[in-house]
């Protein structure tokens, strides 16, 4: 059973990040929506990630006008609103493959310029058109190699990933030819908040193509 503490903390988190959310996006981005998908993709469920962890996961990021950022099961938006509060100036593109889920990403997110959501699966993307990838645990462990392996064949630039929730699949990555680990570590509490239910790990890599 889930400690109270935890439970009481986790809920205060997950009402805090609602209001963010309501500041950018108009509604709350953190409702789980279960998947359809897990059969037939090996897809997760839409769990938004919290912004803390997101401040910690990302906190090297420093977003330049050339850059380009895709959250790979972008969800509601969660990511791509974390990145707006911190005036990202760089194009940011989220591909959902729950046709529903993605429709709130693209409606709150079409007064943006900068911002594109595409309904889709991840395995349709060409990934040289963005040069910072980030996924909160988006698939099954399978697809996540799978998903790898795609990376590997498509990629003729460095790139840099932040693989969010890390513990099942991230091993994939361990010693894999092109990928350095820059940072690993655990999250759970943060600012003072259990963030997540559980201890949770995350993971930074850079992939460079062996061209
Ligand atoms: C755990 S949620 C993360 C949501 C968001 N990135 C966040 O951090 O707040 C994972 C999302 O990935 C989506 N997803 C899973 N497999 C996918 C695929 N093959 N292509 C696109 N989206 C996928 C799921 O539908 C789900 O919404």
């Amino acid at each position: 059973m889930l400690n109270p503490i935890v439970a009481i903390s986790n809920k205060l988190s997950c009402m805090l990040d609602a209001g963010r959310d309501k500041k950018i996006s108009g509604r709350n981005l953190g409702v789980f929506v279960p998947t359809p998908f897990a059969k037939s993709h090996g897809a997760t469920g839409s769990q938004s990630a919290p912004y803390l962890g997101l401040a910690k996961v990302m906190e090297d990021f420093d977003p330049k006008p050339d850059d380009s950022f895709i959250d790979i099961g972008c969800g509601k938006g969660r990511v791509i609103a974390y990145l707006l509060r911190n005036n990202c100036p760089c194009k940011i593109t989220g591909i959902e493959l729950n046709p529903s889920v993605a429709s709130v990403a693209r409606s709150w997110t079409s007064r943006f310029k900068n911002v594109e959501i595409v309904e889709g699966d991840a395995f349709g993307l060409d990934y040289n058109d963005y040069n910072v990838l980030f996924m909160y645990r988006p698939m099954e462990t399978d697809t996540f190699k799978l998903f790898v392996n795609l990376l590997e064949m498509q990629l003729t630039h460095k790139i840099k990933l932040y693989y969010y929730v890390d513990h099942q699949s991230g091993y994939y990555l361990n010693d894999r030819p092109g990928w350095n680990l820059i940072r690993r570590e655990d999250i759970y509490r943060e600012g003072g908040y259990y963030i997540h239910k559980e201890p949770q790990r995350f993971s930074v890599w850079e992939y460079l193509p062996d061209n």
